[in-house]
């Protein structure tokens, strides 16, 4: 007895199986007749089929269809052992052969099918790099000059104005009106870049207080003016120095301005910047053009230092070092030397400046730690600020 479909087997201990046994012939599908044409008309079955595929995927269905074990062939195979002995040589070698043909075909078939299919899956997908293209590399906007726009934005909030002056200056502008003495250090070498050739009285600017000078010139007095731009100084690139670096200038002068003036004008710059309750602390400090001077802190808006206290700062603070501060520049009122040098009566108009780095701003605020990343020019540093930080 031969069984076709081979029945699920029984679970062990089934007693409806042992009490009732399903009978075996129940089961067996046709067995073929296992002759010269069954087998032969079976295998021209199969190679019709066989031919007649258009796909791999159809190809399959043939394969399981004639080869596979509800097939015809496979079903003969099986009920060879069946057979009475002197005929099952004969039997085996007819299916035999006959699978053989049928294998043989389907491996050709498949072969020329597949090929077939990656001939056409490559023509689809062939690129033409001779077309034009639109596909732009797409930049964005250096953070330091978004930055830049933003912090004109508050000055003009300010109901303030915005002033350029070049970054090629005259020496007089860089150091002379700012009452720099001749023998400044920061007018030797090491400091400044000076323009060839010697004695050109022209240097890349250091700073951009230069511009002070330069609007109250041209504008008069009264004056309320931010000056954003980049200065030059001959430092070494490293992760907190370069030496191509952007500076904001403000300068106010009017009549009656103290330091309260300045220290509120802080406080609006600081809390426009980094948000929150802003506190500015001074120290004392010496700048030329300046008197008194002082260096300016910013309350660290990282850690939330309470107002204008040091004790509570968060010790392990990446932006302050846990001191609860952070250096934002130099500041003061501006000296009677410098209005003096531009023809503006310092009996009568006073007031105040401070200059702000716009990098260390950056740094700070959008937690940038290497100021490589900002001059190299990769576009991704950009991107991943976008047009907004
Ligand atoms: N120009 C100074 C510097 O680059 C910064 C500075 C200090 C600017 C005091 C000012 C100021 O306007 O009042 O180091």
């Amino acid at each position: 007895m031969v069984r076709g479909a081979r029945a699920p087997a029984p679970a062990p201990s089934s007693p409806r199986m042992k009490a009732t046994p399903v009978p075996e012939s129940a089961s067996t599908p046709d067995v073929p007749v296992i002759d010269e044409p069954t087998i032969t008309a079976a295998v021209d079955d199969a190679l019709a089929a066989i031919s007649a595929a258009s796909g791999t995927a159809e190809l399959k269905q043939v394969r399981i269809a004639h080869v596979g074990d509800a097939g015809v062939l496979s079903r003969a195979n099986r009920a060879i052992k069946d057979l009475p002995k002197d005929q099952k040589a004969a039997a085996g070698k007819l299916v035999g052969q006959g699978k053989g043909r049928v294998q043989k075909a389907l491996a050709a078939r498949q072969a020329e099918l597949a090929a077939a299919e990656e001939e056409a899956a490559l023509a689809a997908e062939t690129v033409d790099v001779t077309l034009p293209t639109d596909r732009r590399p797409r930049g964005a906007a250096h953070p330091l000059t978004t930055l830049q726009d933003r912090i004109s934005d508050i000055f003009i909030g300010m109901g303030w104005e915005i002033a350029e002056g070049p970054e090629i200056e005259a020496e007089w502008f860089n150091f002379d009106a700012l009452n720099f003495d001749i023998d400044h250090p920061a007018r030797q070498m090491q400091d400044t870049f000076y323009v060839a050739p010697e004695g050109s009285g022209q240097v890349l600017r250091t700073h951009t207080s230069p511009v002070q000078a330069r609007v109250l010139l041209e504008r008069g007095v009264p004056l309320y003016i931010g000056c954003p731009g980049t200065v030059f100084r001959t430092d070494e690139l490293d992760a907190t120095h370069t030496p191509v670096f952007n500076q904001v200038e403000g300068l106010a002068i009017d009549k009656d301005l103290t330091m309260a003036n300045l220290v509120g004008t802080l406080d609006s710059i600081a809390r426009a910047l980094f948000g929150g309750e802003p506190v500015t602390r001074l120290r004392p400090s010496y700048f030329p053009f300046t008197e008194p001077s002082a260096e300016m802190d910013f309350r660290c808006f990282s850690c939330g230092a309470r107002q204008g206290t040091d004790h509570d700062a968060d010790p392990a603070c990446r932006v302050c070092s846990g001191t609860g501060w952070i250096e934002m520049g130099g500041c003061g009122m501006v000296n009677p030397a410098v209005l003096r040098a531009v023809g503006v009566d310092p009996e009568e108009y006073q007031g105040f400046a401070f200059g702000l780095g716009i990098e260390r701003i950056l740094m700070l605020r959008n937690g940038v730690a290497d100021m490589h990343d900002m001059v190299e020019g990769d576009v991704r540093f950009s991107q991943h600020y976008g047009t907004e930080i």
